[in-house]
């Protein structure tokens, strides 16, 4: 295994008692080149602490090298369904055949260290009064939460169960989410500071190593607290590095990212722009 490269992060910084500036990842998959990268901007920008909602495996060539690099980032980090599935923690999984051959193949090289870790996260975390992660949903690590009436119920659960909680975060969908109780869904622009003060806000960073986008983006995430805004970014990363690595084991080499068919493509247009009509309805 090669060496975690990037190390823990600071902790609060001088003068705070708690951390406020969080990296947040999901959905690496095994993903090293692309995780580096995330990790690396992340230590440019500065945080305090990495949080990550859950998938380290399944789908990338590198599962044991990325639990490394979490573990030794010190992230608070929730299980993923493909990190409860390779440790036999999610019985009747639901699974398709090409995730569950990877999947396969990632059990027979996790080792006993990255499994024990794997064997040991969580479904859900808090950090701080007002943060709470999970992967897929508050109920289920396998929930899709992609409509904004899923966000609006999800957020609506967070306010029962933790009514202190102003910021949920999630992964599994592979897709950049920002969804206010008040504002509902907020344009994300890599890069471009958004505000998050005075409403409740579900947050999904998008993923790290499996991008669903028709470029190959490591997407990732970095939250300020004392400052009440969230930031989104999309990295460039070595995608042929991956590939290469996925056939030198004889794993199809397109599992480190799944573009958009046409006719999803098309599908996801056409409900943009029926939502986009739908808003401009109801504010008129
Ligand atoms: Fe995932």
């Amino acid at each position: 295994m090669q060496p975690p490269v990037c190390g823990h992060f600071g902790g609060a910084q001088p003068g705070s008692e708690v951390p406020l500036r969080y990296g947040i990842i999901s959905d690496i998959h095994g993903n090293l080149p692309a995780l580096r990268v995330a990790l690396a901007e992340l230590r440019h920008q500065g945080i305090d602490e990495l949080l990550c909602t859950g998938d380290l495996i399944g789908y990338g060539p590198w599962p044991n090298e990325c639990v490394a690099e979490i573990a030794e980032a010190g992230a608070v980090c929730v299980a993923g369904n493909h990190d409860l599935i390779v440790v036999d923690r999610l019985p009747n999984a639901r699974l398709s055949n090409h995730a569950r051959f990877i999947l396969e193949w990632t059990r027979t090289v996790l080792d006993p260290g990255a499994a024990a870790y794997l064997g040991t996260l969580p479904l859900q975390a808090n950090v701080e009064p007002e943060l709470r992660l999970a992967h897929g949903s508050l109920e289920d690590p396998e929930r899709y939460i992609f409509r904004d009436e899923d966000a609006a119920q999800q957020l609506a659960l967070l306010g029962e169960l933790v009514p202190a909680a102003q910021t949920l975060l999630l992964g599994h969908t592979h897709k950049a989410m920002a969804y206010g109780m008040r504002t509902r869904e907020l344009r994300i622009i890599p890069r471009a500071p958004m505000s998050l003060a005075g409403d409740r806000h579900l947050l999904n960073p998008g993923s790290v190593g499996q991008s669903r986008e028709r470029r190959p983006w490591a997407r990732m995430a970095l939250l300020d607290l004392e400052d009440r805004q969230m930031t989104f970014f999309a990295l460039d990363y070595d995608l042929d590095l991956c590939r290469k690595e996925l056939i030198r084991h004889g794993l199809p080499p397109g599992a480190c990212h799944a573009p958009p068919s046409p006719v999803s493509m098309g599908r996801r247009l056409i409900s943009r722009l029926g939502r986009r009509a739908l808003r401009s309805v109801r504010g008129s």
